[in-house]
């Protein structure tokens, strides 16, 4: 198919000569449509076809002969989950500025269709939907990436990086994009979208039998439909997608432009093209100045695109605190860790939800290893209550008094003393306690009329005691009204004997496990150490459970990466996988030093 002719970044005359054409590389020429995977438009592809309208003069092949633009050719990266429309989008933005289009969707299909080595390895991955194997990926990539043509006209990559390790490599080999362009598809969407979607092998154009209706009866007859566009298959890309994509796009967030790509075509398209002017203009404007600054122009010019788009909680997100082993931490980390769990609550009882737990084990936050650490946990206690509170909901706070005889017997001991510590705690100017909040303990009989809402502090079964018929006793009464643990330990604590009670212990546990996480967040050591932080995991409700890895940057400052993410807690051998870079559901094989994070849940 050919484009119109590219915009302002190349005005004049350049002269390329063509690489070789290994077949890794036939698929996404200039003018290439994606899809290239059928044979007809991959063979037509095998010496990929050079511009020769007013922008480019092709001379002799030896010739390498630029007439420099007047701007830097222009290097973006498109990601979004399947069918989000990224083909569709490439295609409008080769029209219009001309980059080349490498998509590794169609490098692989090429491939396949070729009947290649590299083919046939990644067809079994693809017809299943599950991503290729990096290295094949990522070898592809540096090769189409490094051909002079990417290079003189500026490239626009679309489905890599899908991965943390894949954007690792392009880290590695210095390869970073100006702008991160992410289309933003609700999941009801996506599959109706690929679903009907259907390619003209002709042309390589694609349609969609609702969206984009045919042209014609001889084009319709010849349309096909893709083999990874089943609703089963879709879905299970779509979710393969959720659980790389923070982790791929980690790297690029200062540079990314999220664009709801649940608009028209021709309206996603707007405001593509719009950002990608912006940043034409930007680099041809500071063309003369040091790279360091160009690079700060265009983060300024993609945060002002960015204004007023409305972004997520999530997308403002500031990173994980580092130095968490150096205790005490700072009023600053202590504060970031209560927004955190504060923003994470509101949003699930917002959303209706009644029984939620909240799980916080940052040193600071452990009372078991120090028990003055109990004042870091009542102040998350404080600043929780006092967030509804604030909201004009009357919130009863609950520790649990002495299960035995005497005045400790039955209580643990990290509890003893921490009702009264609330009771003389400073509840605000505004005369809160007593009329919002309210201090109790826990049990059927705390529940009365007024009460909005219970925050129960680290509710735990002591040796040959359980709290768990006075909590069922109280939420019992509580009927619909949400009671929230902070730091609950519900599990059966073995007697001095080292006997465990059994008698109904299942229906303890079936009990225990009815609360919902609304936040999770855990440090990640070799099992049985307490040093160095390998990791974190990270819940923080309504979204996935996030994976990062802390590592060094050469400055010497730590930093925690996202690897994965995970729509339920992830178990110690996917954390495992995660770390030591494997696909999911690769057979499982006794793990090397990462085997010994296995002891920490
Ligand atoms: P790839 O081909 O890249 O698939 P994908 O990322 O799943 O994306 P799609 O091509 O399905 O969708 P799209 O976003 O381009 O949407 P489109 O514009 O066509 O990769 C395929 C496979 O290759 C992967 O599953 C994996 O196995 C492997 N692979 C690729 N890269 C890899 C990597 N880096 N690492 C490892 N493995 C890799 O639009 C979809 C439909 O919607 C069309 O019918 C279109 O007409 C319609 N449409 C588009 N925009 C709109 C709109 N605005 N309104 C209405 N309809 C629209």
């Amino acid at each position: 198919m050919l484009h119109s002719a590219p915009s302002s970044s190349f005005h004049h005359t350049t002269t390329l000569h063509p690489s070789p054409s290994p077949s890794l590389l036939s698929a996404s020429s200039p003018s290439s449509s994606r899809h290239a995977w059928l044979p007809l438009r991959h063979f037509s592809f095998q010496t990929p076809p050079l511009r020769t309208h007013n922008h480019f003069a092709l001379t002799s092949p030896k010739a390498l002969k630029v007439n420099c633009s007047t701007s830097e050719p222009l290097k973006i990266m498109i990601s979004g989950a399947p069918a989000s429309g990224k083909g569709t989008q490439c295609e409008l933005i080769v029209q219009k500025f001309g980059l080349v289009h490498i998509s590794t969707g169609d490098l692989l299909r090429a491939e396949v269709a070729a009947g290649t080595e590299i083919g046939n390895k990644a067809k079994e991955f693809m017809n299943s939907g599950r991503l290729v194997p990096d290295e094949i990926v990522t070898a592809m990539v540096a090769a189409r990436l490094s051909r002079e043509d990417a290079k003189q006209r500026g490239w626009l990559l679309d489905g890599y990086p899908r991965t943390f390790s894949q954007a690792e490599s392009l880290e590695k080999m210095q390869i970073r994009p100006d702008l991160y362009i992410v289309l933003d598809v609700p999941d009801e969407i996506l599959i109706d979208r690929c679903v009907g979607r259907r390619l003209d092998p002709v042309t390589g154009k694609i349609y969609h039998l609702k969206f984009f209706p045919l042209e014609s009866e001889e084009i319709k007859a010849r349309l096909v439909m893709r083999p990874d566009d089943t609703e089963e298959k879709v879905k299970s890309r779509l979710e393969i997608y959720k659980q790389n994509a923070e982790a791929a796009s980690s790297s690029y967030s200062n540079i990314t432009k999220k664009i709801d790509g649940s608009r028209s075509k021709e309206e996603v398209f707007k405001e593509v093209e719009s950002s990608l002017s912006q940043l034409q203009q930007s680099k041809g404007k500071i063309l003369k100045s040091g790279d360091t600054e160009i690079q700060r122009t265009l983060e300024k010019s993609i945060l002002d695109t960015k204004k007023g788009s409305g972004s997520s909680s999530q997308d403002k997100w500031r990173g994980i605190p580092t130095r968490l082993n150096n205790i005490p931490h700072s009023r600053e980390i202590r504060q970031y860790f209560y927004d955190d769990v504060i923003k994470a609550t509101q949003r699930a009882v917002n959303d209706g939800k009644t029984r939620l737990k909240v799980d916080i084990n940052i040193p600071e936050l452990n009372p078991e290893m120090d028990v003055y650490r109990i004042g870091t946990l009542m102040e998350l206690v404080r600043g929780l209550a006092l967030s509804f509170a604030d909201d004009g909901k009357r919130v009863k706070v609950c520790v649990q008094g002495s299960m035995g005889e005497g005045a400790l017997a039955g209580m643990p001991l990290q509890l003893a003393g921490s009702r009264k510590i609330l009771e003389f705690m400073d509840w605000g100017d505004y005369g809160a306690k007593g009329t919002f909040i309210n201090i109790g303990s826990i049990g059927a009989a705390e529940v009365e009329e007024q009460d909005d809402l219970y925050i129960l502090v680290a509710p735990q079964n002591a040796v040959g005691n359980c709290i768990i018929d006075d909590l069922r006793a109280m939420t019992n009464a509580a009927e619909h009204r949400p009671v929230i643990l902070i730091n609950a330990r519900l599990k059966d604590l073995p007697g001095s004997s080292g006997i465990m009670q059994t008698m109904g212990r299942d229906q303890r546990l079936k009990y225990a496990a009815s609360f919902e996480s609304c936040y999770f967040f855990r440090l990640l050591y070799y099992a049985g150490t307490q040093y160095p932080i390998m990791g974190a995991i990270r819940m923080s409700y309504p979204y996935r459970y996030e994976l990062y890895k802390r590592v060094d940057d050469p400055s010497g400052k730590e930093k925690y990466v996202i690897l994965s993410t995970f729509l339920e807690r992830p178990t110690t051998d996917e954390i495992n996988d995660a770390f030591e870079g494997k696909p999911r559901n690769e057979t499982r094989k006794g793990s090397g030093i990462w085997g010994f994070l296995s002891g920490i849940f």
